[in-house]
């Protein structure tokens, strides 16, 4: 079975947000303090979310992207990991972390199913990082990448979110690791949901910027991306290991390609990450059967928006941390 919207894009890709805390707190994410996260109560148990992977996976979905807040707080994720990588059409299993419990976790991780992990680091400068993240943690992200790509996680993403005032000297720095490292950069523009909204304009930097930088001092050759089915365009350094990337989330949409579904960790159902329309899924889970639950993902599918239009009312209200990115 194929999952087709009315215009014939195939959806074969969903991200779950496992949890909507965080152990560190991006300027642009998650303010200091005064979250209003959701009570337990109000977060899926796994239990719900293997009903949704198990029918997600006879709708034809195989690609399932576990993300948070950060998805590594989470207890029990583990095992949860072991049951949905051996359903039955699930044959794609990966996660967005800030790669802080990383080191402690990535063997587990491999060995319950996991085979591709995105990685957010937005500098390599421990005092920026400090002031970028509220936390001293540069240390332990770069000791969990390295130990990522010593236990073979292919491909291992990551994601540096362009801040004018913050990270754009270190472009260079970035590109430069994947010389002798086989991770793949991504160039992310500043999107205005949530805390980032007030100030987006202020700290965007355009996808293009990164790449006349580059330009400036490299050749640079175009590349097909490595797998995964995102948004970002790649591009590689002559002789490196690795690729760097861009993801124009803002200035060019690639809402033409999109093949994903998000599910909040409250059990909403999202069709596009800007859109303000939602699907309770949990209540039909509570209510229904896992044929409903199939019924609804369906007809949720069906209403697709074709794209967005950031900063107009029909945007969301969440944040990021609330959707998963
Ligand atoms: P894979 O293709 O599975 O590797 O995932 P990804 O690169 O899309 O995932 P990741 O969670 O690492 O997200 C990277 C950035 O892309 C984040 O800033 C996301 O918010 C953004 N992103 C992911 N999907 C979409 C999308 O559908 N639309 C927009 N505008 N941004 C997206
Ligand atoms: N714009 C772009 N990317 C963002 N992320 C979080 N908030 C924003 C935003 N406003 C990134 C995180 C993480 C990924 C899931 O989304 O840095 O790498
Ligand atoms: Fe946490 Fe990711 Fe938001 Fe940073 S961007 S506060 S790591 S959810």
């Amino acid at each position: 079975m194929e999952l087709m919207d009315s215009t014939g894009r195939k959806i074969d890709y969903l991200r779950i947000s496992l949890i909507d805390r965080c152990n560190l707190r991006c300027s642009y994410c998650m303010p200091p303090q005064g979250v209003d996260l959701f009570g337990h109560d109000k977060v899926m148990t796994y239990e719900e979310l293997a009903v949704v992977v198990k029918g997600v996976s006879e709708l034809g979905i195989s690609s399932i992207r576990l993300t948070g807040g950060e998805p590594l707080i989470r207890k029990g994720l583990i095992p949860f990991v072991k049951l949905i990588s051996s359903m039955e059409g699930i044959n794609d299993i990966s996660l967005t972390t800030n790669g802080v419990m990383l080191e402690e976790m990535a063997k587990s991780l491999k060995n319950a199913g996991v085979n591709r992990l995105n990685i957010s680091l937005d500098t390599l400068k421990r005092e920026k990082y400090k002031k970028i993240t509220g936390k001293d943690c540069l240390d332990l992200v770069l000791k969990g990448i390295d130990k990522s790509i010593e236990l073979g996680f292919e491909p291992i993403k990551i994601n540096t979110v362009l801040l004018k005032d913050e990270n754009v000297d270190e472009i260079l720095d970035f590109v430069h690791m994947t010389l002798q490292k086989p991770i793949h950069i991504r160039f992310i523009e500043m999107m205005p949901l949530g805390k980032s909204t007030d100030n987006w304009k202020h700290s965007y930097i355009p996808w293009t910027y990164p790449l006349e930088v580059i330009k400036e001092k490299y050749e640079v050759e175009g590349v097909h991306g490595p797998t995964g089915k995102g948004p970002a365009k790649y591009f590689k350094l002559p002789n490196s290991k690795g690729t760097f990337g861009v993801i124009s989330a803002v200035s060019e949409h690639f809402c033409a390609n999109c093949n994903r579904l998000r599910l909040t960790s409250d059990g909403k159902l999202k069709t596009c990450l800007f859109g303000k329309g939602e699907v309770d899924l949990r209540k039909v889970i509570q209510t229904g059967t896992v044929q409903d639950v199939k019924r609804a993902i369906v007809e949720a599918v069906k209403n697709k928006p074709l794209g967005h239009d950031i900063n107009s009312d029909t945007t969301t209200h969440r944040s990021m941390w609330q959707i998963g990115g």
